[in-house]
């Protein structure tokens, strides 16, 4: 049954704000316009999106803009807070009280956690989270769900292993809190101390009885994932440059570690990669990264129609 009517006009800060009944309907709509690319087409004609990234994107801005075109709307925003009003020293507030009057619907990416909450607190139009600081990134987690649904056939009673920065990556947080909600999951978070899972995270797990183990070493638990999610150690987050380099190649991820992998493990990355996946790995068939990439637009596809209202 598809819950999609629900989701109109509904702002998206963190994963929790739709049920997994929510998100399963808006999987198996991108799967809908993935297998048949017309579908919708058109549908969101005469509206817009505004993106708004106060901070850099590649994947997550563009597969939104693509998104909006692919149904037939249009975009406006900016990709550098440098060339908005903020640079002027705008608040958010203000400037999101802007952009709702001249778009549909937002997209915002800020460097400061629970910006997209007070987003949503101004806007007379839905907010989507496209990330804030290290806290969410919750289109991320639609995005993570829907490749191992696609790949997998199934989410519930998998092994699922997240290797990086555990602490400052936001998509972790997200599909974590995400993956709680699935029946027998059980999640490894492997990291250096420094870069280990907030409490606020491991304290709703455990809140919610998941089975879950926290390690440094990668290659003991590699025999067990069906899934292996890697992340880039965050640069920008970081206080101390000399911490970064110390942290930053603690795990790459090269032939010989996924020699004792699953033959049907999975290997994702929200990416950009900097050095964590070596290039050697792109050609092993388990590599899924950039297959992950491209369902993100069919996911951002799914959820813009929702939240429109023009899919019921
Ligand atoms: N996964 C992700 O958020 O990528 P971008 O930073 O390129 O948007």
């Amino acid at each position: 049954m598809l819950h999609l009517s629900n989701l109109k006009d509904r702002s998206l800060i963190e994963p929790e704000d739709f049920t997994l009944e929510e998100m399963e309907s808006l999987f198996s709509l991108a799967e809908k316009i993935e297998k048949d690319e017309k579908y919708l087409r058109d549908s969101c004609k005469g509206r817009l999106l505004a993106t708004l990234f106060f901070e850099p994107s590649t994947r997550t801005r563009l597969s939104f803009e693509a998104a909006m075109l692919r149904l037939g709307g249009s975009f406006l925003g900016f990709a550098d807070p440098g060339s908005s009003s903020a640079s002027k020293g705008e608040s958010l507030a203000d400037t999101i009280r802007m952009a709702a009057s001249y778009a549909d619907i937002i997209v915002m990416r800020n460097p400061k956690e629970g910006s997209a909450l007070l987003a949503s607190r101004y806007s007379s139009v839905p907010v989507i989270n496209a990330g804030d600081g290290g806290h969410h990134h919750p289109t991320q987690t639609l995005t993570d769900l829907l490749t191992i649904k696609r790949l997998l056939g199934k989410i519930d009673t998998l092994t699922v292993g997240f290797c990086g920065d555990l602490k400052f990556g936001r998509t972790v947080h997200s599909l974590a809190e995400a993956l709680s909600r699935y029946n027998k999951i059980k999640m490894v978070f492997i990291s250096p101390k420094e870069l280990v899972l907030p409490d606020y995270i491991k304290l709703n797990l455990q809140k919610q009885n998941v089975n879950f183990e926290e390690k440094e070493n990668m290659e003991q638990s590699m025999p067990e994932l069906d899934v292996l999610y890697m992340t880039r150690v965050q640069r920008e987050r970081f206080f101390n440059e000399d911490d970064y380099i110390r942290l930053k190649d603690t795990y790459v991820l090269n032939s010989e570690k996924m020699s004792s992998a699953k033959n049907n493990m999975i290997v994702l990355h929200p990416l950009p990669r900097v050095n964590e996946i070596s290039v050697e790995i792109d050609n092993d068939s388990r590599a899924a990264y950039f297959k992950q990439a491209k369902y993100g637009m069919y996911v951002r596809m799914a959820l813009l129609a929702s939240v429109l209202g023009v899919v019921c």
